[in-house]
């Protein structure tokens, strides 16, 4: 049998990361393996509590350092109570954004540093990690017109924040993606649906 592994997927926002997770999660079952699909920030009971405090109510809400405090209590929760029983019992474990998010978001563009990250992480979870990460990259413009589509209702308190938050978020993102070739895998988010889908595929082959 296949081991056992924690995929996360990343990216900015709009570049179509929980269609393509949906996705990769269905093929993945058509081989037979229990897939846990999740996301974060949630995932567990406690963690979709700790979600709307973080996604709702004005950007002033939280100081950086409480936002990143927050995303680090959800992820621990998350992780002792979703992610680690589902691998012990073999499953695989699909999740949409985990701790990279934080060190994008909170450490890069938040200003905060990854090394602050990483600590709260060592805290939270042990330091626990993905066996592979799949990056969704998509230029700024296609981007904005992908969630200009998707978000006519209005976003969220941090898919709301400028531009240039978000420009640093993708900056961090390939920073981190170079540092850690091992578990980074970039991949181009342009194209139609199916063509990424393979892409990612074939960026998990050599675990299946
Ligand atoms: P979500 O609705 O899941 O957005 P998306 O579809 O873009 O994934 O909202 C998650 C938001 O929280 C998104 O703006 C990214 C942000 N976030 C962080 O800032 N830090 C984190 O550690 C995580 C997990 C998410």
């Amino acid at each position: 049998m296949t081991a056992a592994r924690f995929i996360t997927l990343e990216g900015g926002e709009g570049v179509g990361k929980s269609t393509q997770l949906r996705r990769l999660v269905e093929r993945l079952r058509e081989r037979g393996l229990e897939v846990v699909e999740t996301r974060e920030p949630g995932g567990s009971p406690g963690a979709e509590a700790i979600r709307r405090l973080l996604l709702e109510g004005a950007d002033e809400r939280w100081t950086p350092e409480a936002e990143a405090l927050l995303f680090a209590a959800a992820r621990a929760d998350h992780v002792a109570r979703t992610i680690r029983p589902a691998l012990a019992r073999g499953a695989w474990v699909l999740c949409d954004r985990f701790l990279d998010s934080s060190l994008a978001y909170q450490g890069g563009a938040g200003g905060l540093g990854v090394e602050a990250i990483r600590s709260l992480h060592a805290v939270g979870s042990r330091g626990f990690l993905p066996h592979r990460t799949l990056l969704l990259e998509l230029g700024a413009a296609d981007a904005a017109r992908r969630l200009s589509v998707r978000d006519a209702g209005g976003s969220d308190r941090i898919g709301g924040r400028g531009d240039d938050y978000h420009a640093d978020v993708a900056a961090a993102f390939s920073a981190l993606a170079e540092a850690e070739p091992d578990r980074f895998r970039r991949i181009d988010a342009q194209g139609d649906v199916d063509q990424v889908t393979e892409r990612l595929l074939g960026a998990i082959k050599d675990l299946l």
